[in-house]
């Protein structure tokens, strides 16, 4: 271990993490070794003391709700153009944000690779990738996949793409970049938590280590350099997700926005949906948790919720306002969150704790978005563009994620004018699907089934 590195040890009270350092295999010193070399102590301390604030939401008089876009049909038609132009001239890259396992669901692996076709049972990342894919046919060009892992993710994420022939993608466009980590801290104590006698206890930065991750693995000069100018960003657990959006990218290139974003309106004011609002007039995120329940319940003069905009992490940004944002990626702040963190103690026994015992620390993507100058959002509904996969059961499971797929596919059926079956509750009444192969949305749907006048039973469109 270097001088220097035990000197910053002492110096910040984590010497402990060095306690069975003579029991070490020579693989494991250099292992721990680079952990403590890539670890900013100073930041962590100062975060440490930082832990009994209450969030970051600022006073109350300086939160307004974020006016609600309209839009022409004219301008709409314009904006679809451009959108279809910057497809067509290769300037857009997708990226997933796919750090997360399935553990939620009962489903130890990542979480893209999650059955969730309706009738395919086709994987998250399967329906993902066949929908750039057929984006990448409809208009002729390359479209880089870019999916950010994290170590939990990595290697089984890069292997399911490779064992599945990159679901037809050529493999030179699909780019793999796992995002960071951060070390635990003992709530009572503020020391670094250990996994092992020869490993810190490492956690996923949170989505906003696309930032950095972005910079670091290099993805963003190779996107520079193919002449992309936009990156669509969005959730792996969202199979609705409407990646062939092109009025909302023609919007997005016509104002020249850093960030756009896909707002849902919200159905009601506890819906667990981060919300766009302004903060001294600049577009922000407050998470549902946070947002002070007298805000949350408001109406404007029609009766519908002021603080409409939830947020489905959809974004389109600019290539090189990210860059100028991870040139300073350390301006992002830090979100603390207790947590219950499995360690060693100090005689080598594990602990699996019952109560939160650590501090463990995220950035999130948004959080750029107070940085930003020209920003747009553009309105959805949650029928359309959201239902994502959280749980094993009840709201946000693979029940009520297949239901949407078969209702969104039953709403492109309807506007072709094909009668479909509903249920008591409105709902498919049977299971429905297309592939993203075979349409990407309701005028192409509405092309393929002419002849169809009514749907009797389970059917997947392929
Ligand atoms: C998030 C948003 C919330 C939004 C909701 C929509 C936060 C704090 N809140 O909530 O505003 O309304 O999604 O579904 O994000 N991920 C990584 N690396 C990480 C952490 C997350 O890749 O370190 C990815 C996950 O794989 C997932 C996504 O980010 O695809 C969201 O993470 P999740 O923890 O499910 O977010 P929520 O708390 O549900």
């Amino acid at each position: 271990m270097s001088d220097d590195v035990i000197a910053r040890l002492r110096q910040h009270g984590q010497e402990h993490v060095l306690r069975w350092w003579d029991e070490l295999s020579a693989e494991d010193r250099l292992i721990l070794s680079e952990q403590l070399q890539s670890v900013d102590l100073e930041e962590l301390s100062l975060l440490y003391l930082r832990r009994e604030e209450k969030g970051s939401l600022p006073e109350i008089e300086r939160i307004a709700a974020l006016p609600r876009p309209s839009q022409s049909a004219a301008e709409d038609q314009k904006h679809c153009e451009l959108g279809e132009r910057a497809f067509r001239a290769g300037q857009v890259a997708f990226l997933i944000v796919a750090g997360g396992l399935g553990s939620r669901l009962g489903f130890e692996h990542p979480k893209g690779m999650f059955p969730v076709g309706p009738v395919s049972r086709k994987t998250l990342f399967q329906i993902h990738a066949e929908k750039v894919l057929a984006l990448s046919c409809r208009y002729d060009v390359q479209i880089p996949l870019l999916v950010m892992t994290s170590p939990a993710t990595d290697a089984e994420t890069q292997r399911y793409f490779d064992e599945n022939d990159y679901f037809g993608l050529q493999p030179e466009d699909v780019f793999f970049f796992c995002q960071g980590t951060m070390p635990a801290l003992d709530l009572a104590t503020g020391k670094l938590l250990m996994e092992s006698k020869g490993r810190l206890f490492l956690g996923p930065n949170g989505h906003g280590g696309t930032l950095t991750g972005l910079a670091d693995s290099g993805s963003l000069d190779i996107l520079d350099e193919a002449g992309i100018q936009t990156i669509f960003y969005f959730q792996v657990d969202n199979p609705l997700a409407d990646l062939a959006d092109i009025a909302f990218l023609g919007r997005h290139v016509a104002e020249r926005c850093e960030v756009s974003s896909k707002v849902i309106t919200k159905e009601s004011p506890t819906d667990k949906l981060g919300n766009f609002v302004l903060v001294d007039g600049r577009c922000s995120m407050i998470e549902y948790s946070d947002l002070p329940e007298q805000l949350a319940r408001k109406t404007d003069s029609e009766g519908r919720l002021l603080f409409w905009a939830g947020n489905p992490a959809i974004h389109l940004f600019d290539v090189q306002f990210l860059r100028s944002v991870t040139e300073e990626a350390d301006g992002i702040p830090w979100h603390i969150a207790r947590k219950k963190v499995p360690h060693l103690d100090e005689h080598g026994n594990r602990i699996e704790p019952a109560e939160e015992n650590a501090l463990k620390f995220e950035r999130f993507i948004f959080d750029v978005l107070p940085r930003v100058v020209r920003w747009s959002v553009v309105a959805t509904t949650r029928a359309r563009e959201f239902e994502p996969l959280k749980n094993a059961t009840g709201s946000e499971s693979p029940e009520t994620v297949r239901r949407a797929l078969s209702n969104l596919t039953a709403e492109w059926l309807e506007r072709a004018g094909v009668e479909v079956p509903r249920d008591a509750k409105g709902n498919a009444a049977v299971a429905l699907e297309v592939s993203p192969l075979f349409a990407l949305d309701a005028e192409e749907l509405a092309a393929k089934v002419k002849g169809i006048k009514r749907i009797e039973k389970e059917r997947y469109f392929v």
